[in-house]
């Protein structure tokens, strides 16, 4: 059943997180909901920009479409990934979308503000919410200053008073995390200290961490013992999704770490099958590896376990 994320986020706030995972293809999308109810967790689907133009946007929507009914008991929403204005306004007109996200973060508060505004009215008119962003994600170097990494981060003051000129349901923040597989070089991490900041400001509101996978070691080892190059790869402690959703933090975006899944079984695959040639056997394996790694980040997440209650609230 497809939902919009504001019920998702209202039994989530403050307990535990919603996963949002991002597909491109059929695989991706059976692991993602075999995953999800193994663990019988509710969940975000994500859409980016790349995604819908990989194969065709209407592709990826049949796909989710039929998972919806290949697995009715799954509850989730759909929700478009780092949208412009033109791709969030095509997505609210779709019919489709429950949620889509505006990222106008690289742009000047006042501009980020109006653009944000413009999307918030016209999903709101169809039932649609909307995550935007402030701040911007990068990559956290060991030789940048503090004063210049922090310069990047969500200022608390301002994230307050975005929302209330933007009225969008939820807020992106950039506390120290980026996108991709080598975020951080030393021993830097989330930045609780910014995050507990944002949530005094904006006590109740849900709160969106983007660039949240952990990049596991073992992972990384596997990848290049069989062939890979992903040395000095990094990323963020899955043991510290729980302290997140305690602060505010009730979405949490992962992709990287699917993407790290997929290269995995695909290399170690046919090198342990040099005579293979047959897409379906690797297909298989995949699926399966790729339901377990969700089920394993919901329970890192806490939102393993929580279906039924969603669906007991959602009435
Ligand atoms: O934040 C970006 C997501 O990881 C999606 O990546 O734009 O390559 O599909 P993509
Ligand atoms: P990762 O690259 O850490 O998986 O982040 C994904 C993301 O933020 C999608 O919006
Ligand atoms: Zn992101």
């Amino acid at each position: 059943m497809i939902v919009t994320t504001k019920k998702l986020f209202e039994a989530a706030y403050g307990k535990y997180a919603i996963g949002a995972y991002n597909i491109n293809n059929l695989e991706q999308t059976m692991g993602l909901f075999r995953g999800n109810l193994d663990s019988q967790a509710p969940f975000i689907i994500q859409i980016s920009k790349g995604a819908r133009s990989y194969t065709h946007k209407i592709m990826l929507e049949g796909l989710i479409r039929s998972a919806d009914m290949v697995f009715p008991e799954a509850i989730f929403a759909v929700h478009l990934d780092h949208g412009d204005e033109e791709t969030c306004y095509d997505c609210i007109n779709s019919g489709f979308y429950s949620s889509v996200m505006i990222d106008a973060s690289h742009e000047d508060f006042e501009t980020n503000i109006a653009i944000t505004k413009r999307v918030v009215e016209a999903a709101h008119a169809k039932g649609i919410v909307v995550e935007a962003e402030l701040g911007q994600l990068g990559g956290v170097e060991e030789h940048v200053k503090v004063d210049e990494a922090n310069a990047k981060l969500t200022n608390p003051d301002q994230a307050r008073e975005f929302v209330e000129r933007t009225g969008c349901d939820s807020l992106a923040v950039a506390i120290g995390t980026s996108h991709g597989a080598f975020k951080f070089t030393g021993d830097q991490g989330i930045r609780f200290d910014v995050l507990a900041q944002i949530q005094q400001k904006l006590p109740g509101f849900p709160l969106v961490m983007h660039g949240s996978s952990s990049v596991p070691q073992e992972e990384v080892e596997r990848i290049n013992k069989a062939g890979g190059k992903l040395s000095g790869a990094k990323g963020v402690d899955e043991n510290q999704f729980a302290q997140a959703a305690k602060l505010g933090v009730t979405k949490v975006n992962i992709d990287t770490d699917g993407r790290l899944v997929w290269t995995r079984v695909h290399r170690e695959y046919f090198l342990e099958h040099p005579e293979n040639f047959d897409l379906r056997p690797i297909g298989k394996v995949f699926m399966a590896e790729y339901a377990k790694f969700i089920a394993h980040k919901n329970e890192k997440l806490g939102s393993a376990g929580q279906l039924e209650a969603v669906r007991k609230l959602l009435g």
